[in-house]
């Protein structure tokens, strides 16, 4: 890790008191991280509107969340009072327990509704549910959704704070944090690193959030798939303008090149339930030709990471001996997801409680003789 790196990098302890803190003291309190997200940002969507020097605050923030995490007592006040609510439209187990977690470890009132068990069930419509969970008060409301954009139909038409836990084809923002900030906490440094993403890229949100991450760092992203499983735009490289940051990821067929020199080999799972054609001809073939193997991670630099944002089909694009071996931090990555989404629960409901605030004060102000009958 360069020097200019971890001074960037390191958690800033300016000493504010986050709440009250119930005894013991030192225990109940985080000191306040300087940064985190850019002021004014009400929602988590994608990675396409974060700065480097965003993504850098958030990590900050992120190490002041695992230093909690890693206390006997994992427990702060900061978010006391304040509600997340966890709409999942689609199962989950890393995304949905980690935020589950983030917001309890924080001290927020947390809520988990799932499509399976609610009046989704019944047909009601993911604009009025989300309506319904506004009214309830909600500060902030976490949806992983099939359908690409719904996080985004939830942030044009709501008060809350909207974080995108993975949308259809489309991202996975909170996956993209933690995997760099996995990376991060064990190279230092992302720009210049050489980061191998293979996989089915064309079904992937994980891929393209972290394609926009990873090339705002300055990192090296080699893309590599059949090229049934590459998006159109890549397998075209001038479809990118010169200046966009994806006219800089290279495609390659060949595993075997994309994995030479690779200080980051971040493997992606068949995303079986949404091909609708035949992009490959059979498992087998796959996992023959683009495996993930000890063999072939023998190409990558010594100490090179494995990741793999899970679940894992083990045995077809990764093998068991690699996914559990010494290089792999595919454990470490979910164990950062917490500290990440603590880190951006913590950002979020500040702003969130003091929008809901401005508006009780002015547009729902309560007639003064309905307020005299009311009290
Ligand atoms: N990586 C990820 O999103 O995993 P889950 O589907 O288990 O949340």
């Amino acid at each position: 890790m360069t020097g200019a790196e971890r001074t960037e990098t390191r958690p800033m302890t300016n000493g504010q008191d986050l709440g009250a803190a119930s005894p013991p003291a030192a225990a109940a309190r985080i000191d306040a991280p300087k940064s985190g997200l850019a002021a004014g940002r009400r929602h988590v969507l994608d990675m396409d509107d974060f700065t480097r020097e965003e993504i850098l605050g958030v990590f900050q923030n992120a190490d002041a969340m695992t230093e909690v995490l890693n206390r006997d007592i994992k427990k702060v006040p900061t978010l006391r009072g304040k509600t997340v609510v966890t709409l999942f439209y689609e199962a989950s187990t890393r995304t949905r327990v980690s935020f589950e977690q983030a917001g309890k470890v924080l001290s927020a009132d947390v809520i988990n509704v799932s499509a399976d068990s609610s009046s989704v069930k019944k047909g009601e419509s993911l604009y009025n549910t989300a309506l319904t969970l506004q009214a309830m008060n909600a500060d902030i409301i976490v949806i992983r959704h099939g359908h690409s954009g719904a996080p985004h139909f939830l942030a044009r038409h709501l008060d809350a704070c909207v974080i995108n836990a993975g949308d259809g084809t489309h991202a996975h923002p909170t996956q993209a944090l933690l995997d760099l900030y996995t990376i991060r906490n064990h190279r230092g440094n992302i720009a210049g690193l050489k980061v191998a993403i293979i996989g089915d890229a064309l079904y992937s949100r994980v891929a393209r959030s972290n394609l926009w991450a990873l090339t705002t760092m300055g990192a090296e992203v080699v893309l590599c798939a059949p090229p049934t499983l590459i998006p159109l735009d890549f397998l075209d490289g001038s479809r990118f303008e010169d200046g966009h940051p994806f006219a800089s990821v290279q495609v390659e067929s060949n595993v075997e090149r994309a994995l030479e020199g690779a200080d980051v080999v971040m493997v992606l799972r068949l995303q079986l339930e949404r091909q609708h054609a035949g992009h490959l001809p059979t498992l087998r073939e796959y996992s023959r030709l683009y495996g993930i193997n000890e063999r072939r991670l023998a190409l990558a630099k010594p100490g090179a990471l494995v990741m793999h944002p899970g679940p894992m089909n083990e045995g077809v694009e990764i093998d068991p001996e690699v996914a559990h071996g010494a290089r792999s931090v595919i454990e470490e990555q979910v164990t950062n997801g917490v500290a990440i989404r603590m880190a951006l629960l913590y950002s979020m409901a500040t702003p969130a409680r003091r929008q809901s605030e401005r508006k009780r004060k002015s547009g729902r102000s309560v007639d003064p003789a309905q307020r005299k009958m009311l009290l």
